[in-house]
This record gives C-alpha cells, structure tokens and sequence, in this order.
C-alpha cells in the first residue's frame, strides 16, 4: 500500500491550480526589501498578507540585539530548556513578558505553534474535556489531541453554545474543563466575544485558557491583547501568544498566575522535548517587546491602517469577512477558480495577499486575506484598494456584491 495515495486529491487539486496560474503551494518571495515591501516574480510587491502587525521586523535596534546575540552566544543552544538550552537570557525574556503582561509566571516556547501544544496538553489530560471554538486554529486542535482529553466542540463566537454544552457535561461531571478561545481569529479577523464568556464561565465554571496570537501586541491600551481591550484580564487564567506576529521573530509563550504554573515545564513535552530558541532569537524578541512597550503609537497607525483598508474595500463593496475593523481584513470570494485567479491578478498588479482555501478555513470558504501593517503608509494602503478595484473590474467581480 502506497502510504501517499491518499493525498492523491491534491495532486488533482495542485494541478488545477497550475493551469489557473498558481505555480506553487506558496510564493516564491526573491528578496525581502523591508516590512512592507519584497521582490517577488521579477517585480516589487506591497506585502498585505504577513503578519507584520507592527512592521518591526527591520528595526535598528532589533537587528543590532539580534547581531550582538549571535556574537556572544553564538548560532544556536543546541539543547532543551530542561536540559543545557536554559540561558540567562530565556529567563530575562520570561521575566519581561510577565512584567508586560501583569502575570505571575511565563514560559518561552521555540514557536507559537509549540506553545499551544504544550499549554492545552499540560493542563488537559485524558480524564479532563476541552471545549474548542469550532473555528480554533490548527496548533489548538492538535493540542486537544496530544492532550488525549475529550474534545467537544461548540459554534464559532457562540457562548450560548458553548453554554448547553458545559450544562450537559455538568450531569455527567467528571474530570476538569478548559475552554480555549481566541482573542482575534485568523482568518477572518473577527474578535472573540469576551464578556458574554465569561458570563458562561462564571455560570458553570471553567478554566479559560485565551490565545491572543493575533491581538498580542495589537489590542488592549497596554497591547496585551482582546482581555485588556474589554478590561477582563483577571478572568482569563492562562494565556497564549506568538512572537511571529507583532514581535516580528519567532517563538511563543504561555502565561498565567496559578501557583503550580513551573509543574507544566515538566508537563509540556512540546517545551521539554525540543531544543531553546537560539540567543539572535531571543534577543530580537525582547528588544522588539521593549519596542511594543515604548511606542503605543505603533498601534495606534495599526489601527489607522486598519480602518482605511476596511473602508476602501467597503466603498468598493467587497464582502468582508467581519463588520468590526481588524488589522486581518479578508475578502469572501465565490469559489477556489475565482478566488485563485483573484489571487494571481493581485500578484500582477503588485499586490501580495494570502489565499486562504479550504480545509483551512471556516465553513470550506474561499477568501483573499489581507493582513495590515503599522509599516504601511497611506499611499500603500490606497494602492491596495486601487489594485483590489482593478482586479475585480476585470475578473468579472466574484468577490463584490
Ligand atoms: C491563533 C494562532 N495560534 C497559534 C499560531 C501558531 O503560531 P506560530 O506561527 O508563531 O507558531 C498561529 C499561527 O498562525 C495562530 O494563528
């Protein structure tokens, strides 16, 4: 039996996308010339799909940090956190983060994705149930399962659902329950609605654990996340978050205040079992969360950039994935032709977002997602807006109403 016969689909699937034009899985990025800008097919392109929310990737003082890391410390830490890779400096990271974040106690993970696996799994295990958003991310799932607790699954932003399952696991009652939420999803940028879960949780008890992946850095008037946002900090007891988004590098955390917080470093086999992020890693990270700290001001044109976008693809009447402005602004696009050759014209206008397709999305939708950056300009984010309105002029408007 050919073990790979089984993704014999998408073999079908990668040729469609050939002869519609899409060479590859993902681009081909030549030169990356600054947050906002790379070198992508032969021609200079607006990057308005990374990550970048508060363009610092470039930053002096980052890169410096970085630089004087790799002098000292050298390449890599070639070792677990439990074992040799336990520097000074991944603790000071901790330290800081807790500080920025008002916890007690952190633990610095090599990725996002890691921190998920190792959080969700330490606190669940097999007799205990956790309750995912449908719409959670693929790292929170694949936490569920390593964790082997019972996954139950309740509608996407829908508390009252999540209400009626919490009731009738309440009749069977054994074992403990995490809800995992997100403070600003993905991949249509829509925000959790806080308030109304934790009127759930106060209702039936629960452990809460909140990844602000995409709000860290972003929401909140310390940038803490949707928690500081809507004033609920204290009502979250573990937090997640990512440093491959507004800190520009690479890496993750979990954080939270219960006592025996340390006992999940011996827990978590996706913090113990891999070797520390290297010292040019942790260096940028703490400089860039120095950075996020100093200039609150960053958010502030995030959040500019932000509205601008919104409302151009609005005016232009493109179906948005989320009323609310989010610095993740993603476009409903008919089907995977139209939306891969949406897509394609962009790139040739100079324009690159993601195309984000089932299974990866919600509800199998085909979306053009655009993630925006406190590095873009006015100028770059009308240009997006002009190359969106040219684009769906010629391809026959599948994305507008
Ligand atoms: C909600 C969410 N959680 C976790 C992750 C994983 O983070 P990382 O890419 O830094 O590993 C992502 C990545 O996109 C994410 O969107």
């Amino acid at each position: 039996m050919d073990l790979l016969a089984k993704y014999a689909h998408f073999v079908e699937r990668h040729k469609r996308m050939i002869e519609l034009g899409v060479h590859d899985v993902g681009v081909s990025v030549d030169e990356i010339l600054s947050p906002t800008r790379a070198m992508i097919k032969g021609r200079e392109t607006i990057l308005a799909g990374t990550n970048n929310y508060m363009g610092i990737t470039f930053e002096k003082e980052c890169i410096e940090a970085g630089k004087r890391a790799l002098d000292t410390a050298g390449t890599g830490t070639t070792g677990s956190r439990m074992a040799n890779g336990n520097y000074a400096m991944h603790q000071e990271l901790e330290a800081e983060l807790a500080a920025f974040l008002g916890r007690e106690h952190v633990m610095v993970f090599t990725t996002g994705y890691q921190a998920n696996l190792g959080m969700i799994s330490g606190l669940a295990g097999a007799k205990d149930t956790v309750y995912l958003d449908a719409d959670s991310h693929a790292s929170i799932y694949d936490a569920c399962s390593v964790s082997g607790a019972q996954l139950v699954r309740f509608r996407h932003n829908d508390p009252d659902n999540l209400a009626k399952r919490l009731a009738r696991a309440n009749d069977e009652g054994e074992g403990g329950r995490l809800v995992v939420l997100e403070g600003i999803y993905s991949m249509f940028g829509d925000r959790a609605p806080l308030k109304e879960f934790i009127d759930v949780k106060r209702e039936y008890g629960y452990t809460l654990l909140l990844d602000e992946a995409h709000s860290f850095g972003v929401l909140g008037d310390n940038g803490r996340g949707l928690a500081d946002e809507v004033g609920l900090e204290d009502e979250v007891d573990f937090v997640v978050g990512t440093f491959s988004k507004s800190i520009g590098s690479i890496g993750g955390f979990g954080a939270g205040n219960h006592p025996m917080f340390d006992l999940l470093r011996f827990a978590a086999r996706a913090y113990m079992f891999t070797a520390s992020s290297s010292p040019a890693t942790i260096a940028t990270s703490s400089e860039a969360l120095r950075q996020l700290a100093a200039r609150p001001e960053l958010r502030d044109r995030l959040r500019h950039n932000s509205a601008r976008l919104h409302q151009g693809f609005k005016d232009l009447g493109l179906r948005l994935c989320c009323d609310v402005v989010s610095p993740v602004v993603a476009v409903f696009v008919d089907d995977e032709p139209s939306a891969v050759t949406m897509w394609n014209a962009l790139l040739n206008e100079g324009v690159y977002v993601n195309l984000a397709l089932p299974p990866g999305t919600p509800n199998s939708t085909c979306l053009l997602r655009c993630s925006v950056s406190a590095a873009h300009t006015d100028d770059d984010i009308d240009k997006i807006i002009a190359m969106f309105a040219n684009v769906v002029a010629t391809s026959g408007e599948r994305a507008a109403e």
